[in-house]
């Protein structure tokens, strides 16, 4: 069914995390008569501090609540409470090396929480079709790629780690509710993302933070993998156009037609903090090859065709651009950098298994 949908009630989940935090920004700014309950259980990588410029301008149609998604009284309430009639689902435990330490917790919240949460929206909107539930999800659902090919939305699902695992069930999840009890859904699967209010466990801010403070650079294996790296904003973007126009019991592959290998990432990545910091030494010195993840997947590539042909949907910010910004936001955001980590993460390695 091809209808435009006007979300007047979101209800966005793990909205104080990276992508989240940036969509509701976005999208609140784009929309003056949208208003969000965005609920969030602030984990380790959840926090306030994210939105307060959000909570700042736009407090009265951003409304912030704490709470996990496999709550199902509280989600039954704010179902009930609020009368939404959209929900982006965000929320997720996502960093695949911590998934190899602790597979569990991404099973309780990937698979068990979208669960609940399919639930209450299913008792909630009883059939309603005016309403609709968006799962943002990732290319990882696919496996690897070796040198050829691209990842199209038809590709079978081959997950590797325990975090792809469980955002693979979770997307068979949604297609099932939209199935068997016809829901109104749609499913993004995107690359990986980089960009402002990223925890620095990933590849890009992690390199950034250490890079700053002259620490080792930890490249796993020889560098040689190879991810589809896509600015946040433009991420952000294209979830928006699939929750207004795209079509019910849709998939659509989100990429930023921009495969690098992680050493070439690393690379690019020093040499924009040496231009924007100067330091004693050019900091290629401090790259360091450790050993590899388990289960690391080869390379990640997305056919983006059809949200291109469809809903006109291309990235915007080419991935030099998006770097030097992104590498300035951490340069003039230390102070959230230090917040966001001081209690729970000190830039050690993580999912040797
Ligand atoms: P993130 O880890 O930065 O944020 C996740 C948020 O979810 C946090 O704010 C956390 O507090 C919240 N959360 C975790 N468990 C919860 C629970 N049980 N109840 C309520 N809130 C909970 O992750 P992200 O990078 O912003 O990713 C967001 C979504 O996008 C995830 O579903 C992820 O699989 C998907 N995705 C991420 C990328 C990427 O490159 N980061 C790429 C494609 C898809
Ligand atoms: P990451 O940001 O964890 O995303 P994902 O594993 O979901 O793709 O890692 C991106 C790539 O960078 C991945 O191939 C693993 C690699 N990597 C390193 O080489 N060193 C690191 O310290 C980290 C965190 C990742």
């Amino acid at each position: 069914m091809s209808v435009v949908h006007h979300p007047r009630k979101m209800l966005v989940t793990g909205g104080a995390g990276f992508i989240g935090c940036n969509f509701v920004r976005q999208i609140l700014g784009e929309d003056p008569e949208l208003e969000i309950i965005n609920l969030d259980a602030l984990t380790y990588a959840g926090h306030r501090i994210s939105l307060e410029d959000v909570e700042n301008r736009h407090s009265s149609r951003h409304h912030f609540l704490q709470g996990d998604i496999r709550d199902r009284k509280l989600l039954a309430e704010i179902f009930e409470r609020h009368e939404i009639d959209t929900v982006v689902h965000f929320a997720a435990e996502s960093h695949v090396d911590r998934s190899i330490d602790g597979p569990l917790d991404f099973i309780e919240t990937n698979v068990m929480g979208t669960a609940q949460l399919l639930e209450a929206a299913r008792s909630a909107w009883k059939g309603r079709s005016d309403a609709r539930f968006h799962h943002v999800s990732t290319d990882e659902v696919f496996g690897s790629l070796d040198e050829n090919g691209f990842f199209t939305e038809e590709t079978p699902y081959d997950p590797s780690s325990p975090y792809s695992a469980s955002k693979a069930a979770s997307d068979h999840l949604v297609r099932a509710w939209a199935r068997t009890y016809g829901m109104n859904v749609t499913i993004s699967n995107c690359s990986n993302n980089y960009g402002p209010y990223q925890f620095p466990e990933k590849l890009i801010p992690l390199m950034i933070r250490n890079a700053v403070e002259g620490r080792p650079l930890p490249v796993y294996g020889d560098g040689s993998n190879v991810r589809d790296w896509l600015y946040v904003i433009d991420h952000c973007r294209a979830i928006a156009e699939v929750v207004r126009k795209g079509v019910s019991g849709r998939t659509y592959n989100i990429g930023g037609h921009n495969e690098m290998k992680n050493l070439e990432v690393v690379e690019i990545l020093c040499d924009t903090v040496d231009a924007l910091l100067p330091g004693e030494k050019p900091r290629r010195e401090l790259i360091t090859f450790v050993k590899d993840r388990p289960g690391h997947d080869q390379r990640y590539a997305i056919d983006a065709g059809r949200i291109d042909r469809e809903l006109g949907w291309t990235p915007s910010v080419d991935f030099e651009k998006g770097l030097r910004e992104t590498v300035r936001w951490y340069l003039d955001n230390e102070g959230w950098c230090r917040a966001v980590t001081e209690e729970n993460y000190g830039g050690e390695r993580l999912g040797q298994g």
